[in-house]
């Protein structure tokens, strides 16, 4: 059997002239076909009548056949087989309709293969098979195409002539000439058998069509057939389209950046971002960052290089870069740890405080120690606990972290805790947030450009939470030596160690501080200061501070000792030191305008001429004035702004409901108040109060002050005075002052901030003071000067206060307020 192939692009095309010329010839060739015919098996290939194809004979039967046919009348029947794989063809393979066709060349290859040109005449029916070898032979019908002509295969034909037209447009196997020889085709028979020949097709399809009788059906076929490949065809463009337009405009910006970068070569101007770049690799590589850090740097350099300058995340990390690489790495002070420079220059800047300064000190030589044994056994630097200072403003605690950092030699930090609620304040945003930034840790650590400063967190106490997270976890993170040497920001997202850095916190007060973080800390507690220290610190620090400050010099001003006493007392009651200076402050400033002005040369301030610089006395002795009626007992307190004194108020009224408690108190607070009015009903036949007194009385008792939050039971004693003055209608002695937790029996409890406290009863010129024995260890950390100012009456029951508060038998006489000390302005 003969295998026969369509040689690849080879396409017969014919003039108008040559189709006429076919026709013609075809006519007589009809006649001419004989009744039998050899028949030549095609693979994978049809012809149609009137079209010529190449063919490449291989097999040696075919060969043989093609030999003998052209020797003879050149004719022969091709039928195509069904299935291709097929070792030879045997009749059953073949399809049962093909082609009559002439043989018009044959060539023969040294290899002994025949190349021949076939043209297709006529369709034809094997219908009987005569012969077998060497090649095959059958008796044949012919059956011609059914023709017809209409409108519809004229529109058929027009259409088909329209969609090959494009087909070739799309094509690049199809050449143009095709198409003039399509447009000069006049027949339908023929135009169905020249397109068909052209477009692709798979061999059931191809023989499909030929086997259709009518040509209408053959154009309708064809039809569809053009219009799927053209489906195809123009979907692949449209892809291929837009794939090019994607490449070619990558392909333009890169050119033109190219372009651009020649010309600023050419020009002299390095490219812009390429400096950027190098300059950024530079110092990231000089930076002395961590390894992590680094790494993170050079992987964002990276990605910046590949970037645009416009882009709006360039310059987010370029900024990230910059942070990166202006943190100080490698940079730190170094310590200088000489005690006794560090206890020169703590007392050049704080008078007194001596126990705060040796703990000073003795943390301050600890962590030396700890230094250089870790040196010797080549450890880091090792961690010590974080100093907290407690105590009223004013008192110094500020100041004397910026003292620690001086004679360290460390740079001084100082950032507000207070109100902080958002815990980003700390750890900053991530860099995903719009504007982020690191949070102050890092930000504070950054400007003062070293790695081991004194930083202190200024108001511990009054860090607050809410939805946006828990600042005090995060501090805690920050102050916790075990995990502080891995501090994460957020922004940054690498390791920072914080392990360097010294730590001190400052709060007011220390029950707000959070546990967790007191945990950690080693609190020192400044509990104000007395008048006669606050003197001495005014003429040695404040005065010529302030003189500085309003440019005034040595000798221009002078404060004498008592006007200084007349300006602490009655101009300032406080604690600390703030009020006074700021007083002090006014007074240089009157002195500088009066200097300025020409009217003076220099000032004395003496005692009698502070009310020409400050006006009227702002504090009077209140509590003789409070305590002249019945009912009110003055109290000592510790607030957040110091120790303080506070009366406490009982009245009565007719009625039958009981206790009434009015000024913000808390729930300990009330119970106390509950307690010593249970103790002081339960003994109110010995102390002489009738009998039916609490059935027809309502009590109230109010704490002044109404505003701010009280609690704690320290004020046991005073309430229990109140309203023991109130029912015996005996007034509370006018110089005493007391606290004291009672209990039901009349006990009477020790009590907390009685440094505070005793300085506040100092401040205001309690004379007496009435304090639970148990604390009376307290009174030695007492100044002495206070200490010689005051009684104290330890006691242990509340028979005791009541005799010392309201005298012996209750029978002392009321206040002498004609004092000119409790003169009402
Ligand atoms: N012992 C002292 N010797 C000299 N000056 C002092 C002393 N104590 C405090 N001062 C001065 O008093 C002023 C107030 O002190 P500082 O600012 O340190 O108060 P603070 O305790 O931090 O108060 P706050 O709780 O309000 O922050 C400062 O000018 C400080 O120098
Ligand atoms: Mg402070």
């Amino acid at each position: 059997m003969s295998i026969e192939g369509k040689s690849l692009l080879s396409m017969i095309m014919q003039t108008k002239e040559e189709s006429t010329e076919i026709a013609r010839k075809e006519d007589t060739e009809k006649s001419a076909i004989p009744a039998e015919l050899p028949i030549l098996p095609l693979r994978q290939t049809v012809v149609y009548p009137l079209t010529f194809l190449p063919l490449n004979v291989e097999r040696p039967e075919s060969v043989k056949l093609i030999d003998d046919v052209v020797l003879g009348n050149r004719m022969v029947g091709l039928l195509t087989v069904k299935n291709p794989d097929a070792e030879r063809a045997v009749p059953d393979d073949l399809y049962t309709v093909g082609t009559v066709a002439v043989v018009h060349r044959a060539v023969k290859s040294p290899t002994g293969n025949v190349g021949v040109i076939v043209q297709g005449i006529e369709r034809f029916k094997p219908t009987e098979f005569t012969q077998t070898e060497p090649y095959l032979k059958a008796r044949i019908e012919v059956v011609p195409d059914l023709g017809e002509e209409s409108i519809e295969v004229e529109a058929l034909s027009r259409n088909t002539m329209d969609l090959f037209q494009r087909l070739i447009a799309l094509v690049s196997y199809l050449p143009n000439e095709l198409m003039v020889a399509v447009l000069n085709t006049d027949e339908p028979r023929q135009l169905v058998y020249l397109v068909a020949n052209a477009v692709r097709m798979d061999t059931d399809a191809a023989q499909h069509l030929l086997e259709i009788d009518s040509v209408k059906e053959k154009l309708h076929t064809l039809n569809a057939v053009l219009t799927r490949e053209l489906e195809v065809l123009e979907l692949g463009q449209k892809i291929k389209d837009e794939a090019q337009s994607d490449i070619e405009k990558t392909q333009k910006e890169y050119f033109l950046r190219q372009q651009l970068k020649a010309i600023q070569r050419e020009l002299g101007e390095e490219d812009e971002q390429a400096k950027d770049v190098n300059e950024l690799k530079e110092k990231i590589e000089t930076a002395g960052m961590s390894e992590e850090a680094k790494k993170e740097a050079l992987r964002e350099l990276d990605r910046l290089s590949g970037m645009p300058q416009a882009a709006a995340e360039y310059s987010v990390i370029r900024t990230y870069l910059d942070w990166l690489i202006e943190l100080p790495w490698q940079v730190s002070t170094e310590d200088n740890l000489d005690i006794n420079r560090a206890r020169e220059i703590l007392d050049e800047d704080h008078y007194d405080l001596e126990e705060i300064k040796e703990r000073i000190l003795e943390y301050l030589a600890v962590r030396k120690l700890r230094l250089e044994r870790d040196q010797d056994k080549g450890t880091k630097e090792s961690k010590g606990a974080i100093l907290n200072f407690v105590g009223p403003p004013g008192t110094g605690k500020t100041s004397l972290g910026r003292s620690i950092a001086r004679a360290l030699g460390r740079e001084f930090i100082r950032m507000s805790l207070g109100g902080m609620r958002d815990e980003a304040e700390i750890r900053g945003h991530r860099r995903t947030y719009v504007g982020a930034l690191p949070g102050r840790i890092i930000q504070s650590i950054k400007r003062v450009g070293s790695k081991n400063p004194v930083f202190m967190l200024d108001e511990v106490d009054k860090i607050g939470t809410d939805f946006r997270g828990d600042p005090s976890s995060a501090l805690l993170e920050v102050l916790d030596p075990e995990q502080n040497f891995t501090f994460r920001d957020h922004y940054l997202d690498v390791d920072w160690d914080l392990s360097p850095v010294m730590f001190i916190t400052t709060a007011n007060v220390l029950h707000t501080i959070p546990a967790p973080l007191l945990d950690r800390m080693e609190t020192i507690e400044l509990d104000g200061y007395t008048e006669e220290e606050k003197a001495k610190i005014a003429q040695r620090y404040l005065i010529p501070r302030q003189m500085e400050q309003n440019s005034l010099q040595e000798g221009e001003v002078q404060f004498e000792e008592d006007a200084l006493r007349v300006i602490i007392s009655d101009y300032t009651r406080e604690a600390g030191l703030r009020n006074l200076e700021r007083e002090i402050g006014s007074v240089c400033r009157k002195v500088a305008t009066k200097i300025a002005a020409g009217e003076e040369t220099k000032a004395v301030i003496t005692k009698d001429t502070v009310s020409d610089f400050l006006g009227k006395r702002k504090f009077y002795n209140e509590a003789a004035e409070r305590t002249e009626v019945p009912g009110v007992a003055t109290g000592l307190v510790v607030t957040s702004t110091g120790g303080d004194i506070t009366f406490i108020e009982a009245t009565k009224m007719k009625g039958s409901k009981g206790l009434t408690l009015t000024g913000q108190l808390g729930d300990v607070m009330k119970e106390s108040a509950q307690a010593a009015l249970s103790y002081v009903r339960s003994r109110a036949k010995e102390l002489g109060i009738d009998e039916g007194f609490f059935d027809e009385t309502d009590l109230h008792l109010h704490f002044p002050a109404g505003a701010i939050p009280k609690d704690g039971p320290s004020a046991g004693v005073t309430i229990a005075t109140a309203l023991v003055s109130l029912m015996t209608d005996t007034p509370v002695n006018c110089d005493v002052g007391m606290t004291g937790e009672i209990t039901l029996r009349g006990r009477v409890l020790p009590i907390g901030g009685v440094k505070q406290k005793l300085l506040a009863a100092a401040r205001v010129g309690l004379k007496t003071i009435i304090l639970p024995r148990h604390n009376e260890k307290d009174l030695d950390d007492l100044p002495e000067e206070v200490r010689e100012k005051m009684d104290f009456i330890l006691v242990d029951t509340m028979d005791e206060v009541l005799k010392a508060a309201l005298g012996e038998g209750f029978d002392r006489a009321v206040c002498d307020v004609s004092d000119e000390e409790s003169a009402t302005p």
